[in-house]
């Protein structure tokens, strides 16, 4: 499976999101055009080849050109969102430490999962009503406002597609049997399903001067922005799982304790839409292997510096910035500028 970890909660093979999450993914890569281009003929193949996967997700890569480049859009776009999440968090979504963190069943960890697969998810259906991909296009719900929406040539977001299509790509149908991969297809279910609930009907007026004689409407995804923020909120109220029952027939509900709100320790099968751990987060204060540790970052005085330090305090810095002021309109349209300078103050946590 080339360079790199691969853990396996899923199936057999190597699980796609362990490389979506790792190290490899921004560094491995080339840049690719803005299209795949089918012109270009086995061009995909080659971006197949560089991502780390599964071979059954490795087939599936190959047969769809464009899927390699969505993939990769995917992975930029869920380091990102952690990294705006957890930017004045402990832990900051760095890369540094992430292959440790996935080894264990933190709510860090949780929250890898959940933005990874919402990420892809939210990718996935972009790029089908973007006519980025061969084999899906715009939303083809049935429904009469779908309907009427295509004759006006307007494209929804393929959900229904990108989520079919995901399901099979990660494997999830052969449920893994320990608990952490319980906790895992959970959380990756999680991402999931907060982009699908982020779905919105958006209409828009046709008509002489926007009488809006004709509407159309049709389904469009919420910015990521919108699925990072709740999934952040799902973390901080993230369920810790102790075990899972197991019926019969296979079929298995993870165990956890119930929300502050209820009387506390009393057993309660976590919701669809709530993250799950099952190990206690260290403090991400020092160096470790999950870790570099909180020395050296910036924070706000007010609202950051006494938790992200760790309680040993920080170093204030202040320098000279340079800005743009006493900007005035010279004739039309040409505006003029004097430089001016202004102390700025820089805290970042002592060692
Ligand atoms: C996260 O924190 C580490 C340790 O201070 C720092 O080196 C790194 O640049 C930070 N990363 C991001 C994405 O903010």
């Amino acid at each position: 499976h080339g360079p790199g970890e691969c853990l396996n909660h899923w199936a057999q093979d190597c699980h796609f999101l362990l490389y979506l999450t790792g190290k490899e993914g921004l560094t491995h890569l080339p840049s690719l055009g803005p299209s795949a281009n089918p012109a270009q003929g086995k061009a995909h193949l080659k971006q197949c080849d560089l991502l780390k996967l599964s071979r059954k997700q490795k087939r599936l890569c190959q047969r769809e050109p464009g899927l390699a480049e969505t993939l990769r859009d995917a992975i930029r776009l869920s380091i990102m969102e952690c990294q705006y999440q957890f930017r004045n968090e402990r832990w900051n979504c760095s890369l540094d430490g992430r292959t440790s963190l996935l080894k264990r069943g933190f709510k860090e960890t949780a929250f890898l999962y959940a933005v990874s697969s919402a990420a892809l998810t939210h990718s996935l259906a972009r790029a089908c009503s973007a006519g980025r991909m061969e084999r899906c296009t715009c939303d083809d719900s049935p429904d009469l406002e779908n309907r009427k929406a295509w004759q006006w040539g307007v494209c929804g977001d393929n959900l229904k597609y990108s989520t079919k299509f995901l399901k099979n790509f990660l494997g999830q149908k052969k449920i893994g049997k320990d608990l952490r991969a319980k906790v895992d297809i959970h959380n990756t279910n999680v991402g999931i399903k907060t982009v699908k609930n982020g779905l919105k009907t958006t209409c828009k007026c046709h008509g002489v001067s926007g009488s809006c004689a004709v509407r159309t409407c049709w389904k469009q995804l919420s910015p990521f922005h919108e699925t990072g923020k709740i999934l952040k909120l799902r973390f901080d109220d993230a369920v810790k799982i102790f075990s899972a029952t197991n019926d019969a027939v296979g079929h298995s509900e993870l165990v956890g304790t119930q929300r502050r709100s209820h009387s506390p320790k009393t057993p309660a099968t976590p919701r669809s839409t709530d993250l799950v751990y099952v190990d206690d987060s260290p403090s991400f204060c020092r160096p470790s292997k999950y870790s570099l540790g909180t020395a050296g970052r910036t924070c706000s005085r007010e609202a950051s510096c006494d938790s992200l330090c760790c309680g040993r305090g920080y170093n204030t810095q202040s320098r000279m910035v340079t800005f743009s002021c006493h900007c005035q309109v010279q004739w039309c349209c040409y505006v003029e500028c004097q430089q001016c300078m202004q102390e700025e103050v820089i805290y970042s946590c002592k060692q």
